[in-house]
This record gives C-alpha cells, sequence and structure tokens, in this order.
C-alpha cells in the first residue's frame, strides 16, 4: 500500500504545529504519510514552515471533497459551519477523518459516527481531549476490558493556567487569561474556555466512551469560573483547599451524571496538584482500579502529537470505531439526578458590622447545616467585607434554603456564591 495522502483544513495553533511535525525529519510521520493539501482563512501568514510545496483550498469543503486525499485532517473548530462541512465531506466519500473539534464530535459525534460507519471512513478525535495527554485511546483501548464507573479530570488547560496563576501570582482574571490566548491555549472565544463549555464537550466525549453510552451533551450540567475570585482562591487556601475546574461524569445503577463545576479540592486530593496547563483525567474502572493520566492538554505540541498519533493508527491499519465500539452497542443511558448531599464552601460579601455572623450562622443552623470552617479576613478598601465558609455534609436542598434566607438579609450585599467540596473515592460524588 502507497502512503495515506493527507489534507490539513485549518492551520491555527494545532495546524501550525502539525505542519512543523510534518516537516520534522524525526517524526515517523512522513514514513507512511504524505501530506499533499492545506486549507485556511489566510494564505500569507508566516506560519514557520514553507506551505509552498502543498496544493493550497481556500475552502476546507472542497479540501476534503478531493478524491485523490485519503485523510482529511480537520482543524478548524466549531461545532457547525465549514468545519462540519468539511468533516461531513470526507466521511460520506469514504476518506477518514482525523480532528481536534471536541464541539463538533460532542454535538454532532453520533450522526459524524453513523456517517463513518456507513462509508467505512474512520473518525479518530485523540486530540480533542486533553492535549497530548492520550485519554480517548486510554478509554477506547487500555480499559477495554473494565467497567468504567467514573472519570474525572481537569479538562481545560486554560481555566487550570488561569487559577493556578492567579494563586501564584495574585493577578486579575482578566490579565492571566490574556497570558493563555498569547500562549495558544485559549479556543478563538474564550468564552468557550472560562464558561466550562470546553470541558464540557470533552467530558461529553469521555463519558461516552468510557460507560459505553451515546454522547450527550444536552445533558451536562456546565458552571464556568468567571465567579471565582482571587478572594476566594486565597480564602480555600487558608482552610486547606485548591480551587479547580472539574469535569466528572459517573454512571450510578446504569444512570450518567455529568457536570462542569469550580469545586474545592483538598490538597490531598488526586487532581489538586495539577497546575498550569496541564490537564488531568482520573478513571475509575473495575477491575482495573483507579488510573491517572497527566500531561499538556493544550498548546501546539501536545496536540499536534495526538494528531499525528491518530494519522499513524490509520497509516498502520489499527483505527478503531469513534467511540470504541460499534454505535449499535452503544447505550441510551438515563440521566441521572445531581449529588443529593455533599460538603459546600460558601462565600458572602457583608457589611462588617457587629450581628452579622450570628445571623449567617442562624440560616444556617435554621437549615440543619452545620459548619465545618469560617473564615473572616479584614477588608482593607471598604466596609464590605468577604466571609468564606464550609459546611459539613448536609442536603443540597438545605443550603439552597439557607443560602435564599442569607441573601435576604440587607447585611449580604452580594449573591452568595457556592462551590461543592469534591473528595476522591469511589463515586467521585460530593463528600
Ligand atoms: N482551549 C482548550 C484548553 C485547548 O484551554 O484546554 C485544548 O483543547
Amino acid at each position: 500500500m502507497g502512503k495515506l495522502r493527507v489534507g490539513i483544513a485549518g492551520l491555527g495553533t494545532v495546524g501550525g504545529g502539525l505542519l512543523k511535525l510534518f516537516a520534522d525529519p524525526r517524526s515517523r510521520l512522513n514514513e507512511k504519510l504524505e501530506l499533499v493539501a492545506v486549507s485556511a482563512r489566510d494564505r500569507s501568514r508566516d506560519r514557520g514552515v514553507d506551505i509552498g510545496g502543498y496544493r493550497w483550498f481556500d475552502d476546507p469543503v472542497e479540501l476534503a471533497a478531493q478524491r485523490d486525499i485519503d485523510v482529511v485532517v480537520e482543524l478548524i473548530g466549531g461545532s457547525d459551519g465549514p468545519a462540519k462541512r468539511a468533516v461531513e465531506t470526507a466521511l460520506q466519500r469514504g476518506a477518514h477523518v482525523v480532528s481536534a473539534n471536541k464541539a463538533l464530535v460532542a454535538v454532532h459525534g453520533l450522526a459524524l459516527a453513523e456517517t463513518s460507519e456507513a462509508s467505512g471512513g474512520k473518525l479518530l478525535f485523540e486530540a480533542a481531549v486533553g492535549g497530548g495527554v492520550p485519554m480517548v485511546k486510554a478509554l477506547k483501548e487500555s480499559v477495554a476490558g473494565c467497567r468504567a464507573s467514573a472519570v474525572a479530570g481537569i479538562l481545560n488547560g486554560t481555566c487550570n493556567y488561569i487559577l493556578t496563576e492567579m494563586e501564584a501570582s495574585g493577578r486579575s482574571f482578566e490579565s492571566v487569561l490574556a497570558d493563555a490566548q498569547r500562549l495558544g491555549y485559549a479556543e478563538a472565544d474564550p468564552t468557550m474556555d472560562v464558561g466550562g463549555f470546553d470541558a464540557a464537550h470533552k467530558l461529553t466525549i469521555l463519558s461516552a466512551i468510557a460507560f459505553g453510552t451515546l454522547p450527550d451533551f444536552e445533558h451536562v450540567r456546565i458552571e464556568g469560573v468567571e465567579r471565582v475570585s482571587l478572594t476566594d482562591i486565597r480564602m480555600a487556601g487558608k482552610l486547606g483547599f485548591r480551587i479547580k475546574l472539574v469535569a466528572k461524569g459517573a454512571l450510578n445503577d446504569g444512570a450518567v451524571e455529568m457536570h462542569v463545576r469550580p469545586a474545592l479540592l483538598a490538597f490531598d486530593h488526586p487532581l489538586a496538584s495539577i497546575g498550569g496547563s496541564l490537564n488531568a483525567l482520573v478513571v475509575d474502572a473495575e477491575p482495573a482500579g483507579q488510573l491517572t493520566f497527566i500531561g499538556r492538554g493544550a498548546g501546539a505540541g501536545p496536540t499536534a502529537s495526538s494528531v499525528a498519533s491518530d494519522l499513524i493508527d490509520l497509516a498502520e491499519e489499527r483505527a478503531g470505531h469513534a467511540f470504541g465500539r460499534p454505535l449499535a452497542q452503544l447505550s441510551s443511558a438515563p440521566r441521572a439526578t445531581p449529588a443529593e448531599r455533599g460538603r459546600y464552601y460558601l462565600r458572602l460579601m457583608v457589611a462588617d458590622r457587629p450581628g452579622v455572623v450570628a445571623a449567617i450562622s442562624d440560616r444556617l443552623a435554621h437549615e440543619g447545616i452545620s459548619i465545618e470552617s469560617f473564615l473572616q479576613m479584614p477588608a482593607p478598601e471598604g466596609p464590605v467585607v468577604p466571609i468564606v465558609l464550609t459546611t459539613q455534609t448536609c442536603a443540597r436542598t438545605a443550603v439552597e434554603a439557607a443560602v435564599s434566607a442569607m441573601q435576604a438579609l440587607d447585611v449580604v450585599v452580594e449573591a452568595p456564591y457556592v462551590m461543592p467540596v469534591e473528595v476522591s473515592g469511589a463515586h467521585w460524588g460530593a463528600a
């Protein structure tokens, strides 16, 4: 068999990284594959690699339609538009597709996998999740013989970088986000990152593969990091916790629960030490036990390396099913309700007056909630001070009731911010 002929649609951060890999004589890519065509919005942009030897297409869909291109690498991004049309076009004619597009796979993965099964064109997307960390392959291949009960991870490098840098340097959210954009971690629209949507796309993909269920993005409960403040990071730290954007899927009694949300992790939690743009995934799977995967979750080099590994799988004819098994074997699992009980962190901004703490603890006591830790710090710049506390294990509905009672107090000057305390353990639920 001759070399597989590859076309790349999209030459942004990851596409640029892949061009460099094709140009690197130490890379195995050129042994069995040949890059023949590229498509991007701007032909003249300097990508540090000469693209003059490749056929150029202004339109990625036209590239995808070329019958002499065996593999279309889709690095355009976005769940719809040209990325989707290019992938559909390639799969419909039986070409293979390698994509780094988590939004596309999370939202339209089922329909695309149907097209792939019908035409025989493979659909691979290792680079869509976890940058350079082989999370998709690990779930599809390494734990294929296990029953996975939970996947929990840090799946967004931008948020993790922001939270880590805020803690380390005391800089503002906005200034650290600008760094993440400069370093090539952030999505073209960074609200996809900070709003939790990017992590939710990735969690959708991982949960489907881990649990053998149909991808169900609409089912993920999503909360971003926009409300996490420097005050939260510092005060949680004094209480022994680090704040992380946690993406978690769990299979309980045949029902699937998926959420992305900022949470407090005790310093000894397996995900608490994952810093900067690193991603991590912890998988609970029997009989293997708990497995942890860690590595660089964003950026040109790590993500391009995952694209390259899919390309080599295609060239060596070991590419399997898009979601790890034939679509007919994926089940439509019922949606589980969120955990009823847990430990919670509350941050209140209050007027600095006598009796405020008593009023707050009264509202908690009224709902039968016991305080585990409590912290008030002086606020030099004004009459409003932050108070934070963590609760002992209690009913979620009790916390909701207490928070709305607190909100009615005239000394509470803004809506209390609530985050769960996440624990390590069999079900990865709140404590
Ligand atoms: N914007 C993504 C992140 C890039 O920050 O993790 C990798 O998918």
